[in-house]
């Protein structure tokens, strides 16, 4: 069996920069058309020069031949200027703002401590603009549960959120509870969107502790509940517009994983395409996939579908081990494990 799709997009990925940059571009580049990229380095990009800059260093480490587009974002801080929008805007390499709550994941250190109190007039260009918020939908406060953070977001942030600025475009990122598919469905279309990454589609939190600690399986948000796993997928493969293909994949050092304070992100770009045909094909829904692959983002960006055409086969092949780079080295997702849809380009 074979399948042909519209070349998809990913709607969130994590290049990095220098050696890891070098390592992990050419395995997205290969096959999807375009991906948004995350701001969130050291330091963050937090402006369009930064950008422009970040995005030349990712057309650097690519082959020649290759069409690869990125598409840049920037890093909401609680001084993000109204201004800062309108360049992002004129520059046509920037197309999304990203939100980390402060402390929320990976260098959200300087990301924003109250969003409505210090970064209303930014937002309100952003709507103004056709700017998406990109959401990290997580509370930060210590208090809360890890495994509730994203359902108490939702009611605190972002429900207040867009009943404040319905204009406004924003992608509910790496969502993983039945929560917040109840929140997105609520929205009923419009500006409101989701992405949804291959481990919240085919693991639940049990992966985190199968035959003893698991690090590679540790992202943020967290692994939830098998009853959140089965909405996502019921949500992905409804044929809903509102979902739409967004890895998360974000590469560490293995030796920043396997320690004794673990980083979280899981490297999913070479095994991503795979997982979800099998997630709609195990639901039945084959034929929904190439809309959450490849329809849907570019259709509620407002940028045109890709035109090429990628393969999947139906046949087995084995993820690699490891990925070796210059200092260290990276596990993939389901390393070493035999999966069964092979992209062939
Ligand atoms: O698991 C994650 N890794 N979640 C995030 O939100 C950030 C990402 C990273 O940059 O490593
Ligand atoms: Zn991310």
């Amino acid at each position: 069996m074979e399948l042909t799709l519209t070349r998809p997009d990913d709607w969130h990925l994590h290049l990095r920069d220098g050696d890891l940059l070098a390592a992990v571009a050419p395995h997205s580049a290969r096959h999807f058309g375009r991906a948004i990229v995350m701001p969130n380095l050291r330091p963050p990009v937090t402006t369009t020069g930064a950008a422009i800059a970040y995005r030349k260093s990712i057309m650097e480490v690519l082959p020649d031949d290759s069409d690869f587009n990125p598409l840049m974002t920037l890093y909401l801080t609680d001084t993000t200027s109204p201004n800062e929008i309108k360049l992002a805007r004129k520059s046509e390499v920037v197309y999304a703002v990203k939100l980390y709550p402060a402390g929320a994941t990976t260098n959200s250190q300087d990301g924003v401590t109250d969003l409505l109190g210090k970064c209303l007039p930014v937002l309100e260009e952003m709507a103004e603009q056709d700017m998406p918020l990109l959401v990290h939908g997580e509370v930060t406060d210590p208090d809360v549960d890890i495994f509730d953070r994203e359902k108490v977001f939702i009611e605190s942030v972002l429900r207040p959120l867009i009943q404040k600025l319905p204009q406004l475009k924003v992608v509910m990122e790496h969502i993983t509870t039945a929560d917040a598919v109840k929140f997105i469905e609520s929205c009923n279309g419009g500006n409101v969107a989701a992405t949804v990454t291959p481990q919240h589609l085919v693991l639940n939190r049990n992966s985190l502790f199968q035959g003893g600690l698991q690090p590679h399986n540790y992202c943020l948000p967290v692994l939830k509940r098998e009853i959140h796993r089965q909405a996502l997928v019921s949500a992905v493969t409804s044929g809903s517009k509102q979902y739409f293909l967004g890895t998360d994949s974000a590469p560490h050092e293995r030796r920043r994983k396997e320690c004794s304070c673990g980083c979280a992100g899981i490297y999913n770009s070479p095994v991503a395409l795979s997982l979800y045909a099998k997630v709609f094909e195990e639901a039945g829904a084959l034929d929904k996939l190439e809309a959450f692959t490849s329809f849907n983002g570019p259709d509620f960006y407002g940028l045109p579908r890709n035109t090429s055409k990628i393969k999947l086969k139906k046949e087995p092949w084995k993820v690699l081990e490891r990925i070796p780079f210059p200092s260290g080295e990276i596990i993939p997702m389901f390393a070493g494990q035999m999966l069964d849809w092979k992209p062939s380009f």
